[in-house]
């Protein structure tokens, strides 16, 4: 057991004098494939160590007794008259997913719960997803339930959709549900299948956070989806009953371009594109083209930041800089945008290099420092044993 975990079980027994479970999600970083999810689309993520724990105990009754020690507060519900709306803080998480799980005809008892994570808070590592995932896999375990992965992470996705307020895709809870030490998954995100890609022993995935606080749950990100919806809307005029962008080739969308206002059509390209690059990115690490692999990193962000119009200055930066070190084979921002956290595909030796050309530039162009994590792919959710 890890000494996060013991903590975290010290801390239950003391506050509620009984032994808990101990549920963990992971944070992920996501290695290409952005807002593609929601397009039914693809993504290639993987699953961070940073993680969600989730330390539980059945109640007799019905009420969810919540601690946060990343926040030092407590919060209770009860299941047979909870709120009716999000109230804007973290709870909501934990309120969203014990609903929802209901709502699917999971019928749950009520429970003690003390949450901690070491996932970076409005990363874009999707510490929400974490702690959906966590409070999921602690409320079935308290109450002899399965935890079906993939079924529980649109569970969770639904949470965040329908009573969080945002309007994300499956990728985030899905990775948190089903990662694979050592891998990365390509998930389709419209059959829900996903197949593991391995990530060499001798490449690290090295994260810098901007310290730029991203902020999905308003404005940005539904109005990228919305944009999404628009055009195919437009273009299913041409091409038939489509239901999503995921079927839309990049041919088809140049012949139609001058069919669609000029910034759909930017926000369709980046998607089109991006789902292209995917593939590409998995077919290039299966075949060991890493230079390959880098190359749709890179184009990724470029059509983030010119298309799709989600980066920032300093992920610009970032990205910038990393691409200039040998070693490294690709970069770009992660994660929903607006700021947030890049990500590299560094061979291992290049790390060290890598790690000081970023601080120093990001501390003379910004006037800021970086924060870098150098990770290694874990596994997704699961029971910490005490
Ligand atoms: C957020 C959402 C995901 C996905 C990414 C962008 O992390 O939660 O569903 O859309 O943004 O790829």
């Amino acid at each position: 057991m890890s000494a996060q975990a013991r903590d975290l079980a010290v801390e239950f027994a003391h506050r509620f004098g009984r032994v808990p479970t101990v549920s963990r999600a992971p944070g992920r970083v996501n290695l290409i494939g952005e807002h593609t999810d929601y397009n039914d689309g693809f993504v290639m993520p993987a699953a961070l160590e940073f993680a969600t724990l989730t330390a539980a105990s059945q109640r007799p009754d019905r009420r969810l007794q919540v601690y946060s020690m990343i926040m030092d507060e407590t919060r209770e519900f009860d299941l047979d008259s909870p709120p009716e709306g999000p109230s804007g803080d973290w709870s909501d998480y934990v309120v969203g997913v014990a609903l929802m799980l209901e709502r699917t005809g999971f019928s749950l008892s009520g429970a003690d719960l003390v949450v901690w994570s070491d996932v970076p808070i409005g990363a874009g590592l999707s510490s929400s997803a974490a702690l959906e995932v966590s409070v999921a896999h602690a409320l079935l375990t308290q109450n002899d339930l399965p935890f079906d992965s993939v079924a529980i992470a649109r569970i969770c996705q639904r949470a965040e959709n329908d009573f969080v307020g945002m309007r994300c895709g499956v990728m985030d809870q899905y990775i948190a549900c089903c990662g694979v030490a050592g891998h990365a998954l390509l998930i389709d995100c419209r059959s829900l299948a996903s197949r593991h890609v391995a990530i060499a022993p001798n490449l690290r995935l090295l994260i810098a956070n901007s310290g730029v606080r991203h902020q999905h749950a308003g404005g940005e990100y539904n109005l990228r989806r919305e944009a999404c919806e628009e055009g195919v809307r437009l273009l299913s005029r041409y091409l038939g009953p489509i239901k999503a962008l995921r079927e839309v080739t990049p041919e088809q969308l140049e012949a139609k371009r001058r069919k669609l206002p000029e910034l759909i059509y930017r926000r369709c390209r980046h998607i089109v594109t991006e789902n292209a690059r995917v593939l590409e990115a998995e077919r290039a690490l299966e075949a060991g083209d890493l230079a390959a692999c880098g190359r749709a990193m890179n184009a990724s962000h470029v059509s983030m930041q010119k298309d799709f119009e989600i980066t920032c200055p300093e992920v610009d930066m970032l990205v910038g800089l990393a691409q200039t070190v040998k070693g490294v084979y690709g970069s770009r921002m992660t994660g929903g945008g607006f700021g947030g956290c890049t990500v590299s595909l560094v061979e291992a030796s290049a790390v060290e290099k890598a790690s000081h050309i970023l601080t120093d530039g990001y501390r003379i162009g910004i006037g800021r420092d970086v924060e870098l994590f150098v990770c290694a792919p874990s596994d997704g959710a699961g029971l910490i044993s005490v």
